[in-house]
């Protein structure tokens, strides 16, 4: 696997060194910037930033609309305050946590995410591998760059695997039986991309994958679709509207709870009562996201809906949260809030185009610091306690 070139070494961050961190010099030339290495995963959006064309940047940092959803899940978390405990005798808390009945080192997945070879050669086994590595699961998506078998070598650490449902059924059993034999440990499937949400940066653009990407598991004979794109059509939702099953329902989430045995996860819920659904088709967790803003511009923050999902179901389920996580006090809100954990989207996509596989292993190590520093910071000796910490919102 080769490295990007953008490597300045070993990296220190609060009290752990976050490794050879291959990030920094490339993007900012060899000036005084470059040789420092970034303290929050906010830096390694500049450096991405820096490094990638500029169609490819909008493509993941985009959100749908004008972007109203993209911004609220932000100031939603911003607005989350979290009430300290003290005198608690906590000298260094334990970070590690069980999701899904199997202990890892954070409360933290890496986030599905299509086409990661766009934002670094290595794509996505080196995000896979740096995941591993720091021992919290990558979520692979069906929209992945690279074939399911390639991903799993690449990395010592579990895989789950996220199922957008196809116009063809027969290509959904096959994506599930090709994911259950090459040893994905769970199963996430995403119900909010009815059709891709109108993201007027790629429309605008006519956003297309440049020919060396291609969505690598799916043989639906409709690639090119993704490849050509003209002014005021992203090709992306081309590809999507020709592949994508719009019309789903229960009873093909039913379906998929039958199929399989491996722990369920249901990606996109907002509305409790959908929630309640879920649960009680049997799936084992959802996943309270927007999407990180990128379909209905208009829906609520996930940090709004989180405590009323939690309330739903948190007895019956286990309830992640996605969209917007940007730092280990973050990771310290969600859970405050309810959840059992959280996705980590955009943040490992600037971290993988930033420095390939070490980039992505120094983004969460980074994360794993600033988790730390907030449990300390309000008492508590892991993140199970987190989850009885009082919130207020407002500030
Ligand atoms: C570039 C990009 C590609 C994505 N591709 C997928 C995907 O293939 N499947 C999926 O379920 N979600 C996908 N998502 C959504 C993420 O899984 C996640 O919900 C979102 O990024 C979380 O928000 P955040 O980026 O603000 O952390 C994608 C997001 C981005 C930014």
């Amino acid at each position: 696997m080769t490295e990007s070139p953008r490597t300045v070494g070993s990296t220190a961050v609060g009290s752990t060194s976050v490794g050879s961190s291959a990030v920094g010099s490339a993007a900012a030339g060899s000036t005084g910037e470059a040789d420092r290495p970034p303290v929050s995963l906010a830096d390694f959006a500049d450096l991405a930033r820096a490094t990638l064309p500029p169609g490819i940047w909008d493509f993941i940092d985009g959100g749908s609309g004008v972007e109203t959803t993209l911004t609220a899940n932000r100031a939603a978390l911003d607005r989350v305050a979290v009430l300290p405990r003290v005198l608690t005798g906590v000298e260094r808390p334990r970070t590690d946590a069980v999701l899904l009945g199997r202990e890892q080192a954070l409360p933290v997945a890496v986030a599905p995410m299509a086409y990661q070879r766009l934002l670094h050669p290595d794509g996505e086994p080196a995000l896979a591998a740096a995941a591993g590595a720091a021992g919290v699961p990558y979520v692979l998506s069906t929209l992945s760059s690279t074939p399911i078998d390639e991903v799993i070598a690449a990395t010592d650490g579990p895989v789950w695997f996220q199922l957008y449902w196809l116009r063809d059924r027969g290509l959904v059993a096959d994506l599930l039986d090709r994911a259950h034999t090459a040893g994905c440990a769970a199963l996430m499937v995403t119900v909010d991309v009815p059709v891709l949400g109108r993201r007027l940066r790629d429309v605008r653009g006519g956003f297309a994958l440049p020919p060396e990407v291609t969505t690598a598991n799916l043989p639906t004979g409709r690639d090119d679709l993704a490849h050509t794109g003209t002014p005021g059509v992203s090709a992306i939702a081309a590809h999507t509207e020709a592949v994508f099953a719009p019309a789903l329902t229960w009873a093909d989430l039913a379906w998929l709870r039958e199929r399989t045995r491996l722990p369920l996860l249901v990606k996109g819920i907002l509305d409790p009562r959908d929630a309640v659904r879920a649960a009680d088709v049997g799936v084992d967790a959802v996943v309270v996201s927007n999407h990180g803003g990128r379909q209905f511009d208009g829906a609520p923050a996930t940090a709004t809906m989180l405590p009323e999902v939690v309330a739903a179901v948190g007895d019956r389920v286990e309830v992640l949260l996605d969209s917007g996580v940007r730092s280990g006090t973050d990771v310290l809100r969600a859970l405050a809030l309810g959840a059992t954990g959280v996705l980590l989207g955009r943040p490992m996509l600037w971290a993988l185009a930033a420095g390939g596989r070490s980039g992505a292993r120094a983004a969460l190590d980074l994360l794993a610091v600033e988790l730390r520093d907030a449990l300390t910071l309000t008492g508590c000796a892991d993140p199970a306690q987190a989850r009885r910490l009082r919130t207020l919102t407002g500030g």
